[in-house]
């Protein structure tokens, strides 16, 4: 797999010289580590994308999101009555606002009167990869967009996104 291992050296750098303190108080305050241990959640909603860990959004949002699976970013991710409120449960008390009594850094930057249906929307999201240019992923059928966050985190399935994990396809391992 080395040759997709070409380290740009400016783009790194020019990263590294970003300020990182939030980023170690998110280390701290998760671990970079959110596995998904609910075989229930891990066969409904591990199909297409992967099982998000229920730590990335807050209650409202998973509440939102399993009130409408029939329109589901334009797929119809229904579930049986039973699976959904098993589910809704799952997700709203593990939510990143609820599991561990106050909000993850994920979550902090975020307003309380917004209810985001992605991940990929929330504030502090989009700052950890600005960096990462559009057409590293626009431009590759395996992307498409920043929501397959297991084509640069290599252990995202078992919710790890630690940062000696990432390797962008086309880019190479993520080094500051
Ligand atoms: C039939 C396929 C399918 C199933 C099943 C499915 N999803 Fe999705 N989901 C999608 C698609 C398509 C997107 C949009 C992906 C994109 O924009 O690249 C998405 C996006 C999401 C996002 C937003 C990701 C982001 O961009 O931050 C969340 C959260 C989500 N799904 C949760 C769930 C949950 C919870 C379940 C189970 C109840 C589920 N999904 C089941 C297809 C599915
Ligand atoms: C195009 C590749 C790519 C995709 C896709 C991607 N990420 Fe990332 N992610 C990165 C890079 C690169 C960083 C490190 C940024 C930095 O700190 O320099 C990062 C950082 C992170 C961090 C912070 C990790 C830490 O240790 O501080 C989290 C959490 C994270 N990503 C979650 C996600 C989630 C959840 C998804 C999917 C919804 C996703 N990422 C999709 C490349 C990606």
């Amino acid at each position: 797999m080395s040759k997709h291992i070409i380290p740009i050296t400016l783009f790194a750098m020019a990263v590294a010289g970003q300020a990182y303190a939030d980023k170690d108080e998110y280390r701290e305050s998760h671990g970079a580590s959110m596995p998904v241990k609910n075989e229930l959640y891990q066969k409904e909603c591990g199909d297409c994308h992967i099982a998000y860990p229920a730590e990335l959004l807050p209650a409202r949002s998973w509440e939102h999101l399993m009130n409408k699976l029939d329109k589901h970013f334009g797929e119809n991710a229904e579930l049986s009555e039973d699976n959904r409120q098993a589910l809704s449960r799952y997700l709203t008390e593990n939510a990143g606002d609820r599991s561990r009594g106050s909000p993850g850094k994920l979550l902090k930057s975020l307003d309380r009167s917004q209810t985001p249906e992605r991940i990929t929307e929330l504030p502090y999201f989009k700052k950890e990869h600005r960096e990462i240019p559009a057409r590293f992923y626009e431009q590759n059928p395996k992307m498409k967009s920043l929501s397959n966050c297991e084509v640069c985190h290599t252990r995202a399935a078992q919710g790890s996104f630690a940062e000696g994990e990432i390797n962008i396809p086309g880019i190479g391992r993520w080094e500051d």
